[in-house]
This record gives structure tokens, C-alpha cells and sequence, in this order.
């Protein structure tokens, strides 16, 4: 079973980060024919850069648009980077305890946010009417995913320790040490997780790079003083 898992977190590393990197490059190659940036925009580089770093930090424009969406997508996210921040401990050593022990009730941020996205997709008539299956399943999952985990933190604690050498021995390829603790929950976590790598590159959880690459944020609003070729029409 450890080595089913070791196996596991391989291919889905690889899928991850492989198809990640495709799908960036494949992004970065697309023409952008038009000028659409989203107005009121920046008029310089630099403006675009703070508008990309309010967008990406505060979800600027969903803030604007609607705030129960954004209170509930806001702290999911803000809970989820705080609690892969914390994760980095059964990697590597450098995160002291002072920050590692209160980060962990970032979790209720993230599952209170997915609680509160699921609702919406559900009560909220014209979200539900656009909504896809996979809409629901992306909620679930991630939801899942932060229940499993909680358990092992709030409910019953797991060998973190031995959660720690495992994938200490599965970084350095030291098969001898490859021993998973036989916890239920920690193994129904890290399958969870390991699906989750593995749907990434073909899931709409894309739009965490691609939000870098989206023409209406990414434009400066400068039609009047640059003319906007598009790469492609240059070579004409
Ligand atoms: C650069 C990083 C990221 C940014 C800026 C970002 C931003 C956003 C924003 C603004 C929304 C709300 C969209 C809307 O309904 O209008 C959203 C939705 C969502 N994000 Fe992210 N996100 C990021 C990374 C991630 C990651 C890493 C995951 C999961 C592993 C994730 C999972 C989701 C999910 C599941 C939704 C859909 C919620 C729903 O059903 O309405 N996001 N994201
Ligand atoms: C290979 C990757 C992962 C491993 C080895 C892992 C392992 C663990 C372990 C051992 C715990 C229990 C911590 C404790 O008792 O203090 C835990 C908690 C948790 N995990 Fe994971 N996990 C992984 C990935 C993820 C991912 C990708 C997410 C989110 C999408 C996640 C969400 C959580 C949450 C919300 C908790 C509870 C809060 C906390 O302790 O920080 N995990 N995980």
C-alpha cells in the first residue's frame, strides 16, 4: 500500500506539473487579436501589475461584482494558501512553530468558504442554471479534502512524524523507508489529493495560472498612443 501511494504521488506530481507547464506555455502562445481590457484600466505597465496583484490577492473585480460571492471565495482561497503554506512542514524544516500551530485553523476559512460556494451553487437560481457537474465536484472534492484533513488535526491525530519520513524517503527514492502510517483518514486524504493533481491540468482549477494570461486584465489601456498588433498579424 505505501509503495501504491509512492507510485501514485509520482504519476500525479508528473501529471501536475507537466501539464501545468503545457498548458502555460499553450496559454503564453495564444494571439490576443483585440484590445479589450477591462475598463477602468491602467494606463501604464506598472498600473497593470498593481491591478494584477489587487485581482490576484484581493479578487479586486469579484468584490466588486458580488460580495457574498466574494466573502465566501475569499476566505476559501485565503484558507487553502495558508493551509498548503502550513503543509510545507512534511517537506522540509523551515517553518517555525510559532507560525505552523495557530495557521491550522485556517482550515475553518477554507471549509466555511466551500460550504458557502456549494450553497450558492444550489440556491442561487441563475449560478445554478449555468452550473456543470463539474462545478459541483471541484466544491465537493476540495471540500472532502478539507474535512479528511481536519479530522487528523482536530479529531484524531495522526503520526506526523512518520507522515513526515514517508515523504521525506519518497523525495530522496529511498524505497527501504517508504512506510505509510496505516491511518484511514490520512490515506483517504492523500487520495483525494492525489486525484485533485491529477484533474488539475484538464480542470477549470486552470484559472490559477490563467488569470495572468486574461487579455481584459493583462492590457494596458493604451490604444490611442500604441497600435495593438497581435503577434500573429506582424508576421504578415
Ligand atoms: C492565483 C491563484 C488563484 C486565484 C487568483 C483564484 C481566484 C478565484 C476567483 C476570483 C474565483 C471566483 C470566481 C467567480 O465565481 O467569479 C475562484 C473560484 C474558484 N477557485 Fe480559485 N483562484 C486561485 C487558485 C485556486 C486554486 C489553487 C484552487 C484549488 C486547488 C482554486 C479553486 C477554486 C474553485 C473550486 C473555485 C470555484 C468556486 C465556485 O464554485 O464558485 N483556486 N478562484
Ligand atoms: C501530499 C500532499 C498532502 C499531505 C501529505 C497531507 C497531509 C496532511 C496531514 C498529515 C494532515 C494532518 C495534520 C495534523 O494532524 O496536524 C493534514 C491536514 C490538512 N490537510 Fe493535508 N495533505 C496534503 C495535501 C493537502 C491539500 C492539497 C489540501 C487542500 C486542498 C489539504 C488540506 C488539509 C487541511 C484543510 C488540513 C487540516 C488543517 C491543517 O492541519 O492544516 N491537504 N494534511
Amino acid at each position: 500500500m505505501s509503495l501504491a501511494f509512492a507510485i501514485l504521488f509520482y504519476v500525479a506530481t508528473l501529471v501536475l506539473v507537466v501539464g501545468v507547464a503545457f498548458k502555460v506555455v499553450q496559454y503564453s502562445k495564444t494571439p490576443a487579436p483585440l484590445k479589450i481590457p477591462t475598463t477602468p484600466a491602467p494606463t501604464t505597465t506598472s498600473g497593470v501589475v498593481m491591478r494584477m496583484f489587487r485581482e490576484v490577492v484581493f479578487f479586486e473585480s469579484l468584490f466588486k461584482s458580488t460580495i457574498w460571492t466574494w466573502i465566501f471565495a475569499w476566505a476559501f482561497h485565503m484558507g487553502l494558501f495558508a493551509v498548503l503554506f502550513r503543509h510545507g512542514r512534511y517537506f522540509h524544516d523551515l517553518l517555525p512553530a510559532v507560525i505552523v500551530g495557530p495557521l491550522k485553523y485556517a482550515a475553518f476559512a477554507m471549509i466555511i468558504g466551500l460550504i458557502g460556494l456549494l450553497v450558492r451553487r444550489f440556491a442561487v437560481n441563475r449560478v445554478r442554471y449555468i452550473s456543470a457537474p463539474s462545478d459541483y465536484a471541484m466544491l465537493i472534492l476540495l471540500l472532502l479534502i478539507g474535512i479528511s484533513g481536519s479530522m487528523m488535526t482536530f479529531v484524531s491525530h495522526v503520526d506526523i512524524v512518520g507522515v513526515k519520513t514517508y515523504f521525506d524517503a519518497w523525495m530522496t527514492l529511498d524505497f527501504d523507508n517508504l512506510i505509510l502510517p496505516p491511518d484511514p483518514v490520512l490515506r483517504i486524504h492523500l487520495f483525494l489529493v492525489a486525484v485533485l493533481m491529477l484533474i488539475f491540468p484538464i480542470s477549470k482549477l486552470l484559472h490559477a495560472p490563467g488569470i495572468f494570461f486574461s487579455p481584459t486584465r493583462n492590457q494596458v489601456d493604451n490604444p490611442r498612443e500604441v497600435r495593438h498588433v497581435a503577434e500573429w498579424a506582424e508576421k504578415l
